[in-house]
């Protein structure tokens, strides 16, 4: 049983509930007529940049796979397309081309995706010259029976599957912000070890603070779910990983159960922020389980970010309170199309479209206050 939404009256409903169309040029939206099943509506969710950046285009990640996925497109292929306007554009510089380099100031990307009705999953990691990893991910998935690639071997089989391999995927940005980095942290190329990683961090952050790099950024990423009528879910998750890392780190974005999780039948989540927080808690993973014990999206992140704040017992981890000294965020999906964004402190946002146009929302936060405090 289906029920068409014409493009007029989607126009008044998203005038009458005025909605926040943020990072929108135009103020007409060309959805086609929606298709709604009963059961499920389509729903894409992502991180706030899925709603932000647009690539000189018309259209935010969060539109593109909205609209694809309401076009009757893979909804896969729909969240793919969406993140590769975020990987392609130069603005965003935590994702694809532009995103932050690593300590050498060699740009270095990570990224998967999974594929709920299909049960197969790709992923990259430390992949280096192509600017849409999410692509080279799902290259992995179709092409392969593996489930990560990294390095050398990542690069090696994107080009034989015939992506572009460039040299530098800098940007003047991201170069100038890595540079001054440099001449923070290694001002006469010499410090012991010890000293050596704590100012890294130190003045990694200190440039957040004095609003160098977004602090959204550092460890910055996007995540982008979405669901079709059909209940088909699919996910994907690309990022330049942590600023400044040490070259070869990866982070959770490529690592099934941490950066991305999807199962067709529960749902779906994926996350930005500190890597290593969610390696340990393979959150993502954790999410699912608890969404498929009847857990709601908002209850099961909130699970996940309880799981991370136990964990934290490092000093160097912690702040005054006592309580994570970072940031961590998890977008969230279920198989009836409900959702959440959550975060471990207050200040984050999230994306979604749906049937009403893109919305940028505020994450629900596990903890008051600040990381730093
Ligand atoms: N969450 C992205 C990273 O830590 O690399």
């Amino acid at each position: 049983m289906t029920k068409p939404i014409k493009r007029r009256d989607f126009m008044r409903n998203s005038a009458v509930a005025g909605l926040t169309l943020a990072g929108t040029k135009s103020s007409v939206l060309q959805f086609p007529n929606i298709m709604v099943q009963s059961g499920v509506k389509p729903i894409v969710i992502s991180s706030a940049n899925g709603n932000k950046f647009k690539n000189g285009g018309d259209m935010t990640a969060v539109q593109k796979a909205f609209t694809m996925i309401t076009q009757g497109a893979d909804v896969l292929d729909a969240v793919i397309a969406g993140v590769n306007i975020v990987e392609l554009d130069p603005l965003d510089d935590s994702v694809g081309y532009g995103g932050l380099p690593n300590a050498d100031g060699v740009v270095q990307l990570d990224s998967s995706c999974m594929h709920g009705p299909k049960k197969r999953a790709g992923a990259v990691a430390a992949l280096e010259g192509v600017r849409t990893p999410s692509l080279v991910a799902r290259a992995v998935l179709e092409s392969t029976d593996h489930h990560l690639l990294v390095g050398k071997g990542a690069q090696s089989f994107a080009r034989n599957m015939g992506f572009n391999i460039e040299d530098d995927l800098n940007t003047d940005h991201s170069r100038q912000l890595w540079l001054e980095w440099k001449r923070r942290t290694d001002p006469a190329h010499y410090l012991d070890p010890k000293a050596r990683a704590e100012v890294w961090r130190r003045e990694g952050l200190k440039m957040v603070e004095e609003g160098l790099v977004d602090r959204e950024h550092y460890y910055g990423t996007i995540n982008c779910d979405g669901i079709n009528s059909k209940g088909e879910i699919c996910g994907v998750t690309t990022t330049s990983g942590l600023a400044w890392k040490i070259p070869g780190r990866v982070g959770d974005s490529p690592i099934l159960g941490a950066g991305l999780y999807v199962d067709g039948a529960v749902g779906a989540a994926g996350s930005t922020g500190r890597g290593e927080a969610n390696l340990y808690n393979l959150c993502s993973f954790l999410i699912v389980e608890e969404m498929r014990r009847g857990a709601h999206p908002k209850d099961a992140g909130m699970e996940a970010l309880k799981r991370i704040k136990a964990n934290t017992i490092e000093k160097r981890l912690l702040n005054s309170k006592g309580n994570p000294n970072f940031g961590i965020n998890f977008y969230i999906l279920n198989a009836r199309g409900q959702y959440a964004g959550v975060t471990m402190y207050p200040g984050a946002s999230f994306a979604i479209c749906n049937e009403s146009g893109p919305q940028t929302l505020a994450c629900e936060a596990l903890l008051s206050g600040k990381p730093n405090d």
